[in-house]
């Protein structure tokens, strides 16, 4: 159940209620793809961090170690020892961007696993029942993510076939959660939106999907080519057409920046692998930009990451330390860096959070972004 605590312009500040505890939103996803955060960060450390929801995904899962693995030894909570909101994605977006060959049909789609090349088949049906074995918090309606340049023909007869999959995703879950075995009965379903650049065709699907009555709402298809500027575009469109009295969620975005403006838009959930990928080349994010830790002039540079940060890497170690882990391949240096990242991004949003209870969004917006573009000596 979704609880709009305040607005302050567009932006919303909410309270997802969960059977897994409570989500205070706007919140950032911390991806954990397989079941594990790159960069050995664990359930423990994720708490010190102030993680609220881990994202794990459908396709890997049921690749390796597949989902009835994982639903023997009690779901995916208990698999990972986490006992937090977990998000599933349903294996639509990796399909397509990861299997090679693969054939779309109505029933769903046939494609070889990018592990051992083995036939696999999921459509609507497959999915919700993976995500049910894994048992997750929230799963994601298995949609189709079309290449940002697909032509407005093709875009728009896909985006008619994931409506139609919605709705099979939404009477499978509806099935799964009323049977005796399945771990978690009360898993939720978010819908996705899709289309492209073509503002029509996304408005049109917002709309018969914001009637579906789902747990939440995401926006899909962005952040794949198109430029900062078409992004936002379309959230000006879309957003304000779906249900203001349930979460939205952007999709595998993003940047900072991208966070603080699509909160003005009024979205609620992000994911993004930056923080941990950037982590693991030793690029780290501080109030006044990225700086990149192999750099010469951190060689004797004794000051934490980010001067008052209270993550694990800041409390205790220097650029200059870190910076010798990464350059002699310690995996300590690495894991360092993604735990700020985390930690950063974690706390960005809080800070959101607090600016939007306050009704001073627009100047947090303003300001943090300015800081962002300031470098340091
Ligand atoms: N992750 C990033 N974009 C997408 C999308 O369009 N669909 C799904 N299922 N996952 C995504
Ligand atoms: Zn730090």
């Amino acid at each position: 159940m979704y609880e709009l605590i305040k607005r302050d312009g567009r932006a919303k500040r909410g309270r997802f209620h969960t059977v897994h505890g409570v989500i205070e939103t706007p919140v950032f996803m911390n991806v954990g793809t397989i079941a594990a955060i790159k960069g050995a960060v664990s359930t423990a450390d994720l708490e010190e961090i102030g993680t609220q929801v881990e994202l794990s995904n459908t396709y890997h899962l049921h690749v390796r170690p597949g989902d009835q693995v994982v639903k023997k030894l009690g779901g995916l909570h208990k698999f990972m020892a986490w006992d937090k909101p977990i998000l599933t994605d349903s294996g639509g977006f990796q399909v397509f961007s990861l299997a090679g060959l693969r054939k779309i049909k109505e029933e769903g789609v046939y494609f070889n696993s990018h592990i051992d090349g083995r036939k696999i088949f999921m459509g609507p049906e497959e999915s919700m029942q993976i995500q049910s074995n894994l048992a997750s918090t929230i799963a994601m309606a298995f949609d189709e993510c079309p290449s940002s340049v697909a032509e407005r023909k093709y875009m728009q007869a896909s985006v008619e076939r994931t409506t139609r999959w919605l709705a099979r995703c939404k009477e499978e879950m509806a099935r799964l959660n009323s049977l005796d075995d399945t771990i978690n009965k009360h898993q939720m379903l978010f819908g996705i939106n899709q289309g492209g650049v073509y503002e029509d065709i996304r408005i049109e699907h917002a709309q018969q999907i914001a009637e579906m009555d789902l747990d939440g709402y995401a926006v899909g298809g962005l952040a794949v080519g198109e430029t900062h500027e078409e992004m936002y575009r379309i959230l000006d469109a879309v957003v304000p057409c779906l249900p203001v009295a349930k979460p939205t969620y952007l999709m595998g975005v993003g940047t900072p920046a991208n966070i603080l403006e699509a909160v003005d838009r009024g979205v609620d959930f992000f994911d993004c692998v930056y923080p941990s990928r950037n982590g693991r080349h030793g690029h780290v994010y501080t109030k006044h930009g990225k700086l990149n830790l192999f750099n010469a002039k951190f060689e004797l540079d004794e000051r934490p990451i980010e001067e008052g940060c209270q993550c694990p890497a800041c409390r205790r170690y220097s650029r200059a330390y870190i910076r010798h882990l990464l350059k002699a391949k310690e995996m300590l240096g690495m894991r360092l860096c993604v735990l700020h990242n985390l930690y950063y991004y974690n706390h960005l949003m809080e800070d959101i959070r607090g600016a939007i209870e306050e009704g001073r969004y627009a100047q947090f917006k303003k300001e943090t972004l300015a800081k962002m573009e300031e470098k340091e000596d």
